[in-house]
């Protein structure tokens, strides 16, 4: 096999390698003897062992060596000078690949896949990158890889594009998949429609839709305390508002109550009923159910979360405690623009049940993927429940402080470099991955891509009217 490099130094798990060709780079998987690492960072060095010129030093983490075809830990560090060579395409797939596999792209710079472990979907993962960079082209080939593997799928879309991305992928593959769309605020022929019931609607909720101020939130709070079970409509709200006593609240206060629900009710008739739509039906295994909410409001979309989320928990605990309307799949979760639900300063009852997914989703079943372009506005509770971590190209600052705070699993040079990852290109650390970090080249999921927007125009007729000149 070729030489690439030579080791200099090595301390612990970690060895700074000579580096002697070009195709070595940060995400190169290298073979040092019997022992695997992975090019962590890179930088140009002097010192008397390598000679007085600057040479280039990789700093690789050694993960350990291949033994009865799993990956034996290192428990003492590298010999010095030991000659250094690329991984092959078969070492990759020996130490990537497990029982059962799923893959996302390419290793980086290889023809190798990058296998993944399916198992560990309820640790929760995170895909997070600027915007642009393939969030959801990653997210795309995640859902596909689940489904074919038969785990039902249930996305909050808020751009609307999902149905486009999956369809593409399934039929480029041929994967025998169902996919369902339910339509949010906004029908459209030949969709279900998602229906929330009025009773998931805590008064903090309402104060997404209709601002309250903090008498007529008290006053909310008391006509909500009236009803028993989780039978009403928003008209049902109406009516108990009226009947409030003046003795309690003043006049005005229940007047502007009532005039703010009327306007909700109107303008989210067809959103909120009674029941809400069964959300154990929609869990069924090869199917992905989109719900996509790209037209609809922030209040209701926050809503959409906050529903899904409690049902779906809910369900599988049903399930566990043998009782009725269960969800009989395990299942993933995925949420786009989460920042939007799962903001540490936000107060509505979405994140408090993403909240609870991230802590107890693993125990019945539920893994959660959260994806968003602001991580820094994730709650680090939520965020550091996610154990695989999927990143791709970030540059600002308080994004990065807020990972290397949030991910145990990953170092700090990793994610300083994260800027010079280019468009598809990920690096994948945590639970779901057998070593300790691999960068790798998202599959194109071949939808025609989009014009970029241009200004172009061809300049208007002018008209003149009369002697007056032009307008
Ligand atoms: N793996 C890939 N291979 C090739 N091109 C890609 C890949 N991923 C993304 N792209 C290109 O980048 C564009 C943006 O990708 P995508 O919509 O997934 O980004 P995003 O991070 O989700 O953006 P947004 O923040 O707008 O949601 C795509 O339209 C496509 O042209
Ligand atoms: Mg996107």
């Amino acid at each position: 096999m070729e030489t690439v490099g030579m080791v200099v130094s090595s301390k612990g798990r970690e060895a700074d390698i000579l580096v002697q060709d070009n195709r070595v780079e940060t995400g190169s998987i290298l073979r040092i003897g019997d022992f695997y690492g992975i090019v962590a960072h890179m930088r140009y060095r002097e010192d008397e062992k390598i000679g007085s010129k600057q040479k280039l030093i990789a700093n690789v983490q050694v993960f350990g060596k291949l033994g009865n075809n799993r990956l034996l830990k290192i428990k003492k560090p590298i010999q010095p000078y030991a000659e250094v060579c690329l991984a092959s395409e078969k070492d990759l797939g020996d130490m990537l690949s497990g029982e059962r596999n799923i893959s996302l792209g390419n290793v980086y710079g290889t023809k190798a896949r990058a296998f993944l472990d399916p198992n560990e979907y309820d640790r929760h993962t995170a895909i997070l990158a600027s915007t642009g960079a393939g969030k959801s082209y990653t997210a795309a080939n995640l859902i596909k890889e689940f489904l074919s593997l038969s785990l039902p799928v249930i996305v909050v879309d808020t751009h609307g594009e999902y149905q486009r991305l999956l369809s593409h992928l399934v039929k480029e593959e041929n994967i025998d998949i169902d996919l369902e769309v339910y339509t949010v605020k906004y029908p459209r022929k030949g969709f279900r429609e998602l229906k929330i019931p009025v009773s998931i609607l805590s008064p903090e909720d309402f104060n997404h839709f209709i601002q309250l101020t903090e008498p007529q939130k008290t006053a909310l709070e008391t006509v909500l305390d009236k009803f028993e079970g989780g039978d009403y409509l928003l008209q049902d709200i109406i009516d108990k508002t009226e009947g409030l006593s003046q003795k309690d609240f003043h006049e005005g206060t229940i007047r502007a109550l009532k005039r703010k629900l009327v306007s909700l009710e109107r303008g989210f008739r067809n959103v909120f009923d009674r029941y809400g739509t069964d959300i154990a039906g929609i869990v069924k295994p090869y199917q992905v159910t989109i719900i996509d909410a790209s037209y609809a409001p922030q209040g209701v979309r926050q809503s959409v979360v906050s529903y899904l989320a409690s049902e779906l928990l809910e369900g599988r605990i049903r399930e566990k405690n043998e009782m009725s309307n269960p969800i009989n799949y395990e299942l993933l979760f995925v949420v786009e623009e989460a920042h939007n639900y799962a903001s540490s300063k936000l107060s509505h009852s979405c994140r408090y049940q993403l909240q609870r997914i991230a802590s107890e989703g693993r125990k019945f079943g539920v893994g959660l993927c959260v994806i968003s372009q602001k991580p820094s506005k994730i709650d680090e509770e939520i965020l550091s429940q996610c154990n695989t971590g999927i990143y791709m190209h970030i540059t600002n600052p308080n994004d990065k402080d807020h990972i290397r705070r949030s991910f145990e699993s990953i170092n700090d040079e990793i994610i300083r470099d994260l800027d010079s990852l280019d468009v598809g290109e990920c690096i994948i650390a945590g639970a779901m991955n057998r070593i300790p970090f691999l960068m790798c080249s998202v599959d194109d999921v071949g939808v025609k891509r989009e014009h970029r927007r241009k200004f172009d125009y061809e300049r208007e007729d002018k008209v003149q009217v009369a002697s007056s000149g032009y307008v």
